[in-house]
């Protein structure tokens, strides 16, 4: 059934208080609900809905006393109820069964909830909808023995023994909240905890629970907690509300983590954290998705959504804010442009996918047929640029302004984005963003990415510079005839000897920089007082989500590549002149090579000592083969990896006594340190390595190789370790066997660290088609559990998403695989399932003979009966592309 954002009705119903009292028991858990419930007036239907599922019903009472009720598709209707009552429900559900990780589940002998979206019907009947906030009170009693902790919401307010063995506690949330905020937790756990004083002068108690013995990985993630804290404070004056807040870590979980109000719930993938067992990504993504959870604490948990088509809200803003948390935290101007590339590196490559596919929607979508399926990259990232654009449109300043006022109006409500939207506009009138606000509420209604042509011309007898910029959305999945969009474009000019030119424009100065703002499909900026030959620097910072397309040479982009003042557009133009070599190499049917002045200006780059190795890392990082399918109109798989690896065999010959040095310049004697120098050091270093082992296989050089070995038994830390292996996995040479097989003795029973086992093998290089085989071996290996969702994706989304060479078989046995195993999955566990099944959302972008072959294999799995929703909506989706 579809559900369309224009049939939102406000609930008939509103619950005031819930009293939860729970008997957890693995295989029959009791669950007593007290609920207090005020009619809404004025609504028409005045039934009571309740949602629920897979729960088995006890007993209902109003007011004490039995009353008539029936159940109507999944749902318990109560009729002829006085306009305010109370309710009492009494039902039993299975957590040892609950394999798709929904409502209330064991992970290790441990309860654990997932109730966003909808998993709150699973654990008892309820009005299961944002806009539903009510106060909760819970009672958890269990085995003291067997669950000695038990966690709720909000505040303990009583807790003790019970007979035959059992305890019991009970917590309080001072705050009300929609149900999918709902959390609780029981089992086995230690904490690490941390008393904090705000700059308001609370106190607060933090607290990180994980399975004894893992202890020791939790420092890092309570350091970003209390950084995540401070910083909330004081860049939009948000204080932490609660006097207790806890993140419980678990290995089964179907997302990254969950910001239950002051219960925050993680996959531990986003919490422990050591050296010897983390890398330098790992640490910098639990930062981040720490901040995150805590960031929803105010935009989301505070303010919510209204319904779940306005999840951008919540995700959208917060993803902004963990971004810039993250951007705050790593310090000088490089390294918040590496950051603010990495992020766009994301959305470039798997959003704009996403926009040009059969899923794309609106960050604002009007229909779904299963919500599980809307936490997408458009929801979050293209969300959080939405987000980011009023940030530009209006200045820091502004912004900081427009949050407040979002927070006086709405603090404590259940609101949509256009009520987001009309906060930041109505705190800064004399904005662009006020100005053309209806016109900019377009990037949540449209979707699609537009695309920004831009030319200019010089007028060497009035000095002038006119940039031409037009744009243009194309038509998406189900929704044609775009209209323009308000696109903030940041530019600068770069003069013919490298000087910056200031921006004057009607004869105002405005600096080195100034922000155009298009409306209109096309329009002109004239640019005064502009030398000869100058250059203009377009959409720095991607200062907006868009596909830009402009008149430049080869010449033209390496000029800009060695002198723009703006990080992002110096990456960018390598960016450049890698695709168009790439397309050129794939319309010549040629191997593909980069120019001697490609090769000299990235040689520079290497060599240059004013700029960072983690700017150095990304500028050499070539475009991945995802992104470079969506650069074609058809893609063959096996030649864009010929192509990319062709370049990459090249930049390993030629640029050799650099990979060199860079290696050379991560000096592990002076000890492991988490900085953002040291870490972009081994990037690079990394890197390099890659390249320095690449090269080794062509000129049969044992050195470099045996280095790699060497430097993968001295690891002084994962990175050191995960880096020099991958080095010998990804050049599949015959040291890596080896490597691996002791990789796996040293780390065997530590679960994160042998995801990435798995998942080195099933997204190394492929050669002839040997990866397949691998695969499957290490889908028998005894390690291998298709039930535990990241050891699931460690192989299948490592080879079927993030491995296309390997994957696109001529004899389309990866796709045989990827119908198996999704059909497989989504017997137990549909999220999961669903989200591999997107592996296939471009089949009808491949040349023959894979197009025909994916097309089989995506109707293989929709002919299957019993499909669950969410599976059901992506394949469907996927063959309307016909
Ligand atoms: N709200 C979570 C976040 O982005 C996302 C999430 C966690 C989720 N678990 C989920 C969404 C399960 C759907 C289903 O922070
Ligand atoms: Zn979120």
């Amino acid at each position: 059934m579809t559900i369309y954002r224009h049939d939102y009705q406000a609930p008939a119903w509103w619950i005031e208080t819930v009293d939860l009292t729970f008997d957890l028991d693995p295989q029959k858990t009791r669950v007593l609900n007290r609920m207090r419930l005020r009619r809404n007036p004025g609504i028409a239907d005045s039934a009571l809905r309740l949602d629920g599922e897979d729960l088995n019903l006890a007993r209902v009472l109003v007011n004490g006393a039995g009353s008539s009720f029936r159940l109507e598709g999944g749902q318990l209707v109560l009729e002829g109820l006085p306009d305010e009552c109370e309710l009492e429900i009494f039902t039993t559900c299975n957590p040892s069964k609950n394999t798709q990780l929904m409502g209330l589940y064991m992970s290790s002998d441990t309860f654990f909830t997932q109730c966003e979206a909808q998993g709150f019907r699973r654990i008892t009947y309820f009005l299961d909808r944002p806009d539903v906030m009510a106060r909760y009170k819970v009672t958890l009693r269990a085995d003291q023995h067997a669950f000695p902790v038990l966690l709720s919401n909000g505040n303990l307010i009583e807790s003790g023994p019970l007979d035959d063995g059992r305890h019991y506690a009970v917590w309080e949330d001072p705050h009300k909240k929609p149900s999918y905020l709902f959390a609780l937790v029981a089992g086995r756990l230690v904490a690490r905890e941390q008393r904090i004083r705000s700059a308001g002068g609370k106190d607060h108690l933090l607290q990180i629970y994980v399975r004894p013995g893992d202890l020791d990985k939790t420092e890092h993630a309570m350091n970003s907690l209390m950084a995540s804290v401070a910083w909330d404070e004081a860049r939009f004056g948000l204080p932490l509300d609660l006097d207790r807040f806890m993140i419980v870590a678990t290995s089964d979980f179907n997302m990254g983590a969950m910001e239950n109000k002051g219960l925050n719930i993680f996959n531990t993938k986003y919490v422990l954290a050591s050296p010897a067992t983390a890398t330098d990504v790992d640490f910098a993504n639990v930062e981040s998705v720490v901040a995150h959870e805590y960031f929803h604490n105010w935009t989301g948990n505070r303010i919510t959504c209204r319904d779940w088509f306005q999840l951008s809200l919540k995700e959208g803003l917060t993803v902004f804010r963990d971004q810039e948390f993250s951007m705050d935290m790593a310090g000088g101007a490089s390294a918040r442009a590496v950051k603010r590339i990495e992020d766009v590196r994301v959305l470039r490559s798997a959003q704009f996918a996403e926009d040009a596919g059969p899923m794309a929607h609106p960050v604002r979508p009007d229909q779904y047929d299963e919500i599980n399926n809307f936490y997408t990259m458009t929801v979050y990232e293209k969300g959080a640029e939405v987000v980011r654009m009023m940030q530009t449109l209006v200045g820091r300043h502004g912004f900081a302004a427009g949050m407040k006022t979002y927070f006086d109006r709405h603090d404590g409500q259940a609101v949509t984005c256009d009520d987001f939207a009309q906060s930041i506009a109505d705190a800064n009138p004399q904005s662009a963003l006020a100005q053309h606000l209806e016109a900019f509420k377009r990037w949540y209604s449209q979707a699609g990415t537009p695309r920004v042509q831009w030319n200019f011309e010089h007028n060497p007898e009035q000095q002038t510079l006119t940039l031409t910029l037009r744009q243009h959305t194309p038509d998406t999945a189900g929704q044609t005839g775009k209209l323009p969009q308000v696109i903030p474009v940041l530019c600068g000019l770069v003069g013919a000897n490298a000087e910056a030119v200031d921006c004057v424009i009607q004869g105002q100065n405005h600096g080195p920089e100034t922000l155009l703002v298009l409306t209109e499909a096309e329009q002109q900026f004239v640019f005064e007082q502009v030398p000869a030959d100058t250059l203009p620097s377009v959409l720095r910072g991607f200062s907006a989500p868009v596909v830009l397309q402009g008149p430049l040479s080869d010449a033209q982009w390496l000029h800009l590549l060695a002198h723009d003042r703006d990080a992002f557009n110096r990456w960018e133009a390598a960016q450049q002149l890698m695709v168009s070599t790439v397309l050129r190499a794939l319309e010549s049917d040629e191997a593909g090579a980069f120019s001697p002045a490609v090769i000299k200006a990235l040689r520079q780059i290497l060599n240059d000592g004013s700029l960072s190795p983690a700017f150095k890392d990304v500028v050499l990082t070539l475009p991945s083969e995802a992104y470079l399918s969506e650069q074609v109109s058809v893609v063959n798989p096996q030649r864009i990896h010929e192509v990319r690896e062709s370049l990459r065999a090249q930049l390993a010959r030629e640029l050799k006594d650099e990979w060199e040095a860079c290696f050379n310049a991560h000096n592990m004697a002076r000890g492991y340190q988490a900085d953002a120098e040291s870490s972009g050091l081994r990037a690079l270093a990394y890197h390099a390595l890659s390249y320095l082992v690449l090269d080794a296989r062509r000129s049969d050089d044992v050195v470099w190789p045996g280095k790699a070995l060497q430097r993968f038994k001295d690891a002084q830390s994962m990175t050191d370790r995960v880096g020099a292996l991958n080095a010998l996995v990804q050049a599949n040479h015959p040291l890596a066997s080896p490597a691996l097989e002791r990789f796996h003795q040293l780390f065997k029973g530590d679960d994160l660290v042998i995801d990435k086992w798995f998942a080195l093998q099933a997204g190394r290089c492929d050669r002839g088609g040997d990866v397949l085989s691998d695969v499957k071996r290490l889908l028998a290996h005894p390690d291998f559990n298709l039930k535990n969702p990241n050891r699931a994706r460690s192989v299948l989304t490592t080879y079927c998403q993030g491995n296309p060479a390997a994957f696109h078989r001529a004899d389309a046995a990866g796709y045989v695989l990827w119908a198996d195993k999704v059909l497989e999955i989504d017997a137990f566990n549909p999220q999961v399932a669903a989200r591999l099944a997107r592996a296939m959302d471009r089949w009808s972008q491949l040349a023959s003979p894979w197009r025909e072959a994916a097309q089989e294999a995506v109707r293989r799995v929709s002919d299957k009966p019993n499909l669950s929703k969410d599976v059901r909506e992506v394949v469907s989706r996927a063959l309307m592309q016909d």
